[in-house]
């Protein structure tokens, strides 16, 4: 694999970020994952403005432009031959090479670009949205700044081991209550016609597939209702699903060991995700 390091495509071998850089110590840095289905990027221009956002958020300057990072983008899509899969970015703060909770002089210290492309075959035909997730809940326990996208991401990565464990494939957070969202996806029920997911806040990451597949389902004469929902509520839906860049729309099918509807994925999970990869690919 041809990978991208500040401005440099080098074999993946031969790519090196500083043992000082704040996004290896600290966490510090942010992230997008944009799906490539057909050697097409989908929705390029919204993770670019999602990225900027949380830049700004976590008052990191920009080091590359919206025009660059989509040459960026497209060039390791055609030097890697990626058909079905997706491409990983990272901008940390990079380091001044020592360590300290202040951060570095942004006059002298440029920030860590770092892309990577994966090929994922069968990433529309995907068996796993032909089954239908089984999904478990657990407490949300991570920082009250969800919307930026953050690298940190040691919980929701326990969270996914706490359901392979039990043999479920995911787990939503739950927090004062109510489902904030799937671990690396934002997560809805509908109940008759309507499709109901949180509204957005600081309490989740604002999904660049919630966005584009809540306009289709408007289109499509689907009602929405952006509101929280318990999981009780969830359990006693008619279907679940969760949205995100890797997985398009993903039916649930289990939530804490109760089947929802027939225990098949539901039919407004599946319309959705034609429809979303009909026009997208
Ligand atoms: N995850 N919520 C969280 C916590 C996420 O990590 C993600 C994306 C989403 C969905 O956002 P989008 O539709 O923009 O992908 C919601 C990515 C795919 C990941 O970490 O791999």
């Amino acid at each position: 694999r041809t990978v991208y390091v500040n401005g440099q495509y080098v074999p993946e071998n031969e790519a090196t970020v500083s043992i000082f850089d704040r996004g290896f110590l600290m966490a510090d840095g942010v992230y997008e994952v944009t799906s490539v289905l057909g050697g097409k990027l989908i929705d390029f221009e919204g993770h670019a403005v999602r990225l900027a956002r949380s830049l700004s958020e976590l008052d990191m300057f920009n080091p590359i432009t919206k025009e660059d990072l989509l040459e960026v983008h497209r060039e390791l899509v055609r030097i890697n031959e990626i058909d079905e899969g997706m491409i990983y970015l990272q901008i940390t703060r990079g380091s001044d090479g020592d360590r300290d909770f202040v951060f570095p002089d942004p006059e002298t210290t440029k920030p860590t670009i770092v892309m990577f492309t994966q090929n994922k075959p069968g990433l529309a035909d995907s068996p796993a949205a032909k089954r239908g997730a089984k999904v478990i809940s657990i407490e949300d326990i991570r920082w009250g700044r969800r919307d930026i996208k953050t690298v940190q991401l040691l919980y929701p990565s326990m969270g996914k081991m706490m359901a392979k464990k039990v043999g479920c494939d995911d787990a939503w957070m739950v927090q004062d209550g109510m489902v904030t969202e799937g671990t690396s996806n934002n997560a809805y029920i509908v109940k008759g016609n309507k499709i109901i997911t949180r509204q957005l806040g600081t309490e989740i990451l604002h999904g660049i597939t919630r966005k584009a597949v809540l306009r289709m389902a408007a289109e499509a004469q689907m009602e929405v209702e952006e509101r929280s929902f318990t999981i009780e509520e969830a359990q006693n839906a008619d279907e679940a699903f969760t949205t995100s860049a890797s997985a398009f729309v993903m039916p649930v099918i289990e939530i804490d060991g109760v089947s929802l509807g027939e225990g098949v994925p539901g039919k407004v999970a599946l319309r959705l995700r034609e429809i979303y990869i009909d026009e997208m690919r």
